[in-house]
């Protein structure tokens, strides 16, 4: 296979949008909140005319990755086919919102690997495994919990926190609406204080 040498470059497609493509890379535990500020993120990005494309785990794992499961080697495997396709969206000019519990460091740092220096941008909604057990939204731990769902992300699977994650949310000082406008700032390069 031969690389294609293509006439309109990436800075070409960032110049025609205006904006500094960039990979807003939420990680979490399954309810931690990921999909619910990366939801508000776009909206206030879209809001501001900002071209953006939101990429939620539970939305690829019906198309792309629906030959997937969760098993380590499959999540290895949805994370990376994640990264592989947030690089093409940058390289198209858009910033990219991903929402994936993607647990292992890994490969967070192979998608952020793929990008220039800057772009890529760790959102860590940090979570404790109680309170999002407690939460419980979509009645996934206590499946979990009974035998009845294997390999769950925190119960029997492992998470793999981020060590130096660009934006540290902690969801429970924090509301989503203002984790999300926090992220915008950062994204549009305005000073916000912590
Ligand atoms: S991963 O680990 O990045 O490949 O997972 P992801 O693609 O983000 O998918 C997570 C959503 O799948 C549902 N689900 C599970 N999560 C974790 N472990 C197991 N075993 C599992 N089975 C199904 C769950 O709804 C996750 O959604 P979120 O939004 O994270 O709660």
């Amino acid at each position: 296979v031969h690389w294609q040498s293509i006439d309109i470059t990436r800075e070409a497609h960032a110049a025609q949008k205006n904006q500094s493509p960039r990979v807003l890379w939420f990680t979490g535990l399954s309810g931690s909140g990921k999909s619910t500020i990366a939801n508000l993120v776009e909206k206030k990005l879209h809001a501001l005319g900002k071209h953006s494309f939101l990429l939620d785990g539970d939305n690829v794992r019906h198309g792309l990755n629906r030959d997937l499961g969760f098993t380590d080697a499959d999540r290895v495997e949805n994370v990376r086919r994640v990264g592989e396709v947030a690089k093409l969206m940058a390289d198209a000019g858009l910033i990219v919102l991903t929402a994936f519990i993607s647990p292992f460091r890994a490969e967070r740092d192979l998608a952020r690997s793929m990008l220039p220096e800057g772009e890529f941008v760790e959102v860590f909604v940090d979570t404790p495994l109680a309170v999002a057990e407690a939460r419980d939204v979509k009645g996934l731990y206590a499946k979990a919990r009974s035998g009845a769902l294997a390999n769950f992300t925190g119960i029997d699977s492992p998470y793999e926190p981020p060590l130096s994650p660009e934006i540290h949310v902690d969801t429970t000082r924090e509301t989503p609406e203002a984790a999300a406008e926090r992220i915008v700032e950062h994204v549009l390069g305005i000073w916000a204080p912590v």
